[in-house]
């Protein structure tokens, strides 16, 4: 029975506990590898900013920056916020250090908690986890594809296959703001109530996005992006879109996708999980040519990703998959006596430093607790040591599988022990 604390974790903050954490970590450290395949070098970041640097970043009129960001003034006055996403603070990164004046793309990946104050409910979190990456500097459909590529290759790595990937093109500054007028102008024909009207004006695109029926119905002729694309992002959509034909990555073309962030220019993307309810995205991108001037640095353009480890873990259980190890340990030791003990307590040392997972029996719980122990840890071999093993300079190796067990010369115990965990 679990006691009730006196605190418990903050509204909409999950904790991740032994041993559904171990399909935490190798959810994360799955998406972190397809990612370093690629050669994306992996980049640390402060978990908190300069406001400011989300708010031109992000953009002002997102929902992330105008609703839900946790911003505070330090003990210098200084307003900071906990980073809400992740491209924002690699661009300040990039840019501080001078490696947009090295070989380029710089490519990098992250990842961690992210905070956004959202409404709590199944699969959204106000501490968030995800692994993303940003490849900058280079204007290419193949790099996009790469991206994307990566992305698809590291949920396949953990057996996930019920996604989708949806993509579409924004367009870019040539042929961007025709449409967002073209886009108002027919919104503001129709009879839109005041908030939508009020969307309308901030960021017309979002009406596209309304999941009310009957603005649905309202727009469902409205002027799309994909067909007013300039001739130069047409093509490089083209591209990119033959590039993922080539991978075999599949994909389908929503025209009427909306991202909850400002920055992103050309293609953007979408990984969705149907067994997951209203919050289906497990992952998200897309290009941001023009972020990093708009961050004070030179006109690079840069794509990238994030991929909610939350929601993948929640889109696996959906799928009843696992990926974890099952077990913790691979040998706990089960001392009778001090001396026992003693010794394997050091036996342990000699054995984790070869790589084998090795736990023991601490405390006084007699031999039965701690054959109990062993067996709730998962570990294939148990130790076995006694009196008698000692002077005899023997130890008992038991199969905690079948039961069977044999008597092993002391100082043979770690040669036998690799032996039987190679089988
Ligand atoms: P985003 O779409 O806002 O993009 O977030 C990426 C992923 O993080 C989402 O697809 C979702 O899986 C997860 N996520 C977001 N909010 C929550 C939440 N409240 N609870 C649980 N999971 C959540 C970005 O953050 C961009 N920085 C991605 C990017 C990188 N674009 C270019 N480079």
């Amino acid at each position: 029975m679990s006691k009730a604390s006196a605190f418990s974790a903050p509204k909409g903050v999950p904790d991740y506990v032994p041993p559904q954490s171990a399909e935490f970590v190798a959810v994360r450290d799955g998406l972190v590898r397809a990612a370093e395949l690629a050669g994306y070098g992996h980049i640390e970041l402060p978990i908190f900013e300069d406001t400011g640097l989300f708010a031109r970043g992000v953009g002002e009129s997102t929902d992330v920056v105008s609703k839900e960001m946790y911003t505070f003034a330090d003990r210098g006055d200084r307003s900071v916020t906990l980073r809400p996403e992740g491209t924002a603070g690699v661009m300040r990164a990039v840019i501080e250090h001078g490696l947009d004046r090295g070989q380029l793309p710089v490519k990098l990946r992250y990842d961690g908690p992210f905070f956004r104050y959202e409404r709590p409910q199944a699969g959204r979190y106000r501490q968030l986890q995800q692994v993303g990456v940003e490849a900058i500097g280079v204007d290419d459909p193949a790099l996009d594809a790469e991206v994307i590529a990566v992305a698809d290759a590291g949920f396949r790595s953990l057996g996930l296959d019920g996604f989708r990937l949806e993509i579409t093109s924004l367009g870019d500054d040539t042929c961007r703001p025709q449409y967002r007028e073209l886009l108002q102008e027919f919104l503001f024909r129709l009879p839109l109530d005041e908030q939508t009207r009020q969307r309308a004006e901030i960021n017309p695109l979002r009406v596209l996005d309304d999941k009310r029926a009957a603005v649905r119905e309202l727009t469902a002729d409205a002027p799309l992006m994909l067909d007013h694309l300039s001739d130069s992002a047409k093509e490089h959509f083209e591209q990119v879109l033959g590039h993922l034909d080539a991978l075999g990555v599949p994909y389908v073309v929503n025209p009427r996708m909306v991202r909850g962030l400002d920055y992103y220019t050309k293609t953007t993307f979408e990984f969705v999980h149907d067994g997951l309810g209203a919050q289906s995205g497990i992952g998200g991108g897309g290009r941001y040519d023009g972020l990093m001037e708009q961050l004070g640095g030179q006109p690079l353009s840069g794509i990238g990703f994030g991929l909610g480890v939350d929601r993948t873990l929640l889109a696996l259980a959906a799928e009843g998959k696992t990926v974890a190890p099952p077990a913790r340990v691979d040998v706990f030791g089960v001392p009778m006596g001090t001396e026992a003990k003693a010794r394997l307590v050091v036996l342990a040392r000699q054995l984790r430093a070869d790589g084998i997972r090795v736990d023991l029996a601490y405390g006084d719980r007699g031999v039965k607790g701690a054959m109990k122990a062993a067996d709730r840890s998962g570990a294939r071999l148990a130790l076995v040591l006694g009196d008698r093993d000692i002077t005899e300079g023997t130890i008992v190796v038991k199969n905690l599988a079948d039961g069977s067990q044999e008597s092993v010369p002391f100082d043979l115990v770690g040669a036998r022990v690799g032996e039987l965990l190679v089988d």
